[in-house]
């Protein structure tokens, strides 16, 4: 059994204000809590119109601030100790009168009151709003003046709206509001570099139905992603088949075969500069040379085929022989004699930094246990999960960079 993640826990102030997208902040709710976060629901009078405050009340299990003249607290100041206390402050779904009043300084209801009194907190807000609303010469005015504010926006996102339209302004989906909000307390330690991940197996057809390929879950390779992503690099996700949802916030291509995934990635480097390249996948060393141009059928009596394999390329070795290779780090995914085997394999490749594991250890869990290897030696990890591992590894790469 894998055991659950459970972020460090922070104090998250959620406020809600009318729209229907105040639904979708019941889930927030409960992901934020499962995550290990207090959460403090604020609600406008509005979105009380939406969903119930008792609900929000179950889910976050803390009774939900109304307005300024019922305080929960005994100072009476809810306008300024609820902020004051929280890590972060996220307002989702911010409508376009809530954004309004944020963006002109209006403090005429507790929500915006709060964003008034917010000080140094880091402020999130997640806009949910009609497509033509949103895309409203007035709206993009607050929006603007909200960022120069200090106020981060997340999204809105693009697609079919519950008034029938499709366009511009549907609020985030709950899941990766999560990573927003948990985002805002990571070190900007990437930002301005492109990270370019491969991750996942490689499929390696051999008739029409049947092929060769491993038990890579990509799971790493998606922590990789999401922990670049936080630390501010431009992310891009070379991925092969796996059954996860294409990570927020990176530009994901998704592949098949390692030929497509060595091309994927080569024409990524030549579109444009790259700063670290992580290959994370778990490359399928043979590819079967096609067998039939439909599916192989058993012939009576006849011995059993067996494919003929051919060698797929190293893409992580290619990379790195390139003369403008990006800062590039490998994984080697060993059965046994792991530091020999690791420290053999990272000279092989030519790769400055490899992170030797098990691999029958790390497929399909949530966590892994790791060494380090580099010219100068070798230094293990503890056994975590693999976001945390992940963000190690980028703190871990963002200081190489640094320092070259
Ligand atoms: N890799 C790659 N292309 C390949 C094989 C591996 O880019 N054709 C990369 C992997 O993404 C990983 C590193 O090389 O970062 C090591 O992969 P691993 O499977 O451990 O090693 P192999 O090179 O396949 O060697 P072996 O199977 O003999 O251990």
């Amino acid at each position: 059994m894998n055991p659950p993640r459970i972020e460090s826990s922070r104090r998250v102030l959620l406020g809600i204000s009318g729209g229907i997208a105040a639904y979708k902040a019941c889930e927030l709710t409960r992901l934020l809590v499962k995550a290990g976060h207090q959460v403090q629901v604020v609600m406008t009078d509005a979105a009380t119109r939406f969903v119930g405050p008792v609900t929000l009340q179950a889910l976050s299990g803390r009774e939900v601030a109304l307005d300024n003249w019922h305080a929960l607290r005994a100072s009476g100041m809810d306008h300024i100790d609820l902020v004051r206390e929280a890590d972060a402050f996220v307002v989702a779904p911010a409508s376009a009168d809530l954004m309004a009043r944020a963006a002109c300084g209006m403090g005429d209801d507790l929500l915006s009151t709060l964003l008034l009194a917010r000080d140094a907190v880091p402020t999130l807000l997640a806009p949910a709003m009609n497509r033509a609303m949103w895309a409203h010469p007035a709206v993009q005015r607050n929006a603007e003046q909200l960022r120069r504010d200090g106020v981060r926006l997340a999204g809105p996102g693009s697609g079919e709206q519950a008034c029938g339209e499709v366009g511009d302004g549907r609020m985030l989906e709950p899941a990766q509001l999560l990573w927003e909000i948990e985002a805002l307390w990571r070190a900007p330690v990437l930002r301005g570099r492109r990270v370019l991940i491969t991750a996942g197996p490689t499929f390696e057809p051999w008739d029409a139905v049947r092929g060769l390929s491993n038990r890579s879950s990509g799971k790493m390779g998606w922590a990789l992603a999401r922990a670049a992503w936080e630390a501010g690099a431009e992310v891009v996700l070379v991925a092969g088949p796996t059954a996860l949802q294409a990570p927020h916030g990176a530009r994901t291509v998704a592949v098949e075969t390692a030929v497509q995934m060595q091309q994927a990635v080569f024409a990524e480097l030549d579109a444009q500069r790259c700063d670290v390249f992580i290959a994370a996948a778990a490359v399928a060393d043979w590819r079967p040379r096609p067998a039939a141009q439909g599916k192989l059928k058993k012939q009576p009596g006849a011995a059993p085929p067996s494919p003929e394999l051919e060698l797929n390329p190293d893409i992580l070795a290619e990379v790195a022989a390139r003369p403008d290779a990006p800062y590039c780090v490998g994984f080697a995914a060993e059965a046994q004699d792991l530091l020999a085997n690791a420290q053999a394999k990272r000279e092989r490749k030519g790769v400055p930094l490899l992170v030797g594991n098990l691999g029958p250890q790390t497929f399909g869990r949530d966590d892994n246990a790791c060494v380090l290897i580099d010219a100068s030696g070798a230094r293990e990890l503890p056994r975590m999960d693999k976001l945390e591992l992940a963000r190690e590894l980028v703190h871990e790469i963002a200081s190489r960079l640094a320092g070259r």
